[in-house]
């Protein structure tokens, strides 16, 4: 027989809310008639660790975004604003809160096999009824077995779609950048992404990975972030021909062009942000020329190598005493698969010939076009041909 007045409980952590919370109230609100599910996050379980240190007032908003739109459902704050521990004083405390309305404490077969375990398992099974979803893989006779310990009446076997989806699950995919799209609601999916919940710490991904995430999260063109990659293709090339470190190169292609699309407005306040000294040859054609260091000054401040941050500063001027990486990410940026350029392809060949000779006649290429234009050319250029010359005389 239905409680008309009765009122569902759904504990749990809620990080993140899914889908299967979602059914496992409908369905307890559908075969015991509830009035309503009042959802209600722990503070931090006894039972359970809470993963990634999701603080207790983000999974309370997510759980109001999943349950929102849905008249029979609603939030409790009662653990988390009292820090309640015990399920047997959640559910006091919301007896009292609902003036001795009938309770039905809604759980997985997971939590009734485990039901003795509990803190105080007589007194939830005093103020509650227990409705119990059965999980993927939980054998049928035991959580009968289980629900008869319990006395006549306080546990109901609800048949609900066992759905094998859990917050774990959900967690793990988030962190293996695999889609959640139809586990949880689309705000919750909105949610993870824009807080970036449960991707790997900075600490545990790579150094091209977090290149990746900073790209991406830059939102560049994709005409641009193409050039990137495939200036990070070419440049993790050279280097293995010749000696510097691949990695290095990928992530300084990955991040040359960080910032190519800020305006001059933006690439001078971010020169002023971070204290470069702007020469007026610069200051000219910021956009064109100071993208370079502007970017280096934030992969800098990133964390990445002093290295990489050298190399991408590089980039537009070149300059005397250039690395071997250095040198690598300059000729990568004119030689990537997706320049077509005319005498591209044989400036690709020199470069597999000798690094050197392909960044010089790169230089040279670019002053000859600056002189065409009737442009001064920066003295880094100037300084970088002589140093070449001087070298080979
Ligand atoms: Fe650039
Ligand atoms: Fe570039």
């Amino acid at each position: 027989m239905p409680d008309r007045q009765a009122i569902g409980v759904l504990g749990g952590s809620f990080n993140p809310p899914h889908v299967a919370h979602l059914a496992i109230a409908s369905d307890a609100c559908a075969q015991l008639g509830l009035e309503r599910v009042l959802f209600v996050p722990a503070a931090a379980p006894p039972h359970k660790d809470i993963a990634d240190d999701v603080p207790a007032a983000v999974r309370l908003e997510m759980t109001r975004l999943a349950v929102k739109g849905d008249e029979r459902f609603a939030v409790s704050e009662a653990e988390i604003e009292l820090g309640l521990r015990f399920t047997s004083d959640t559910l006091a405390e919301l007896a009292r809160r609902h003036h001795g309305r009938p309770l039905v404490f809604i759980g997985g077969s997971d939590t009734l096999l485990q039901f003795g375990a509990w803190h105080e398992p007589e007194t939830i099974v005093e103020l509650a009824r227990l409705a119990v979803a059965p999980r993927p893989g939980d054998d049928p006779r035991a959580i009968e077995r289980a629900a008869a310990r319990w006395g006549e009446g306080r546990v109901v076997v609800l048949s609900s779609a066992a759905l094998g989806i859990s917050s774990s699950m959900i967690r793990c995919r988030v962190s293996a950048g695999r889609p959640i799209r139809y586990l949880v609601p689309p705000a919750i999916e909105r949610f993870i992404a824009e807080h970036g919940l449960y991707r790997p710490t900075s600490a545990l991904m790579s150094e091209r990975q977090r290149a990746e995430r900073m790209i991406m999260e830059r939102g560049l063109s994709d005409r641009l972030e193409a050039h990137c990659r495939g200036t990070a293709l070419q440049a993790e090339l050279l280097a293995r021909r010749w000696g510097a470190s691949p990695d290095d190169a990928a992530v300084a292609g990955l991040l040359h062009d960080l910032c190519r699309e800020l305006t001059r407005e933006e690439v001078l306040a971010q020169a002023r942000k971070h204290g470069l000294e702007v020469d007026p040859i610069e200051e000219e054609y910021a956009v064109q020329l100071l993208h370079a260091r502007v970017a280096a000054a934030q992969v800098a401040e990133a964390g990445f190598a002093p290295a990489i941050a050298e190399a991408i500063g590089r980039h537009t001027l070149a300059g005397p005493g250039m690395s071997v990486l250095d040198t690598c990410l300059f000729v990568a940026d004119a030689t990537e698969p997706g320049r077509t350029w005319d005498g591209v392809d044989e400036m690709r060949r020199l470069a597999t010939e000798s690094l050197d000779d392909a960044a010089l006649a790169l230089v040279e290429r670019d002053l000859e076009r600056l002189r065409v234009r009737g442009r001064r050319p920066h003295p880094l250029m100037l300084a970088y041909l002589e140093e070449r010359r001087g070298r080979q005389e």
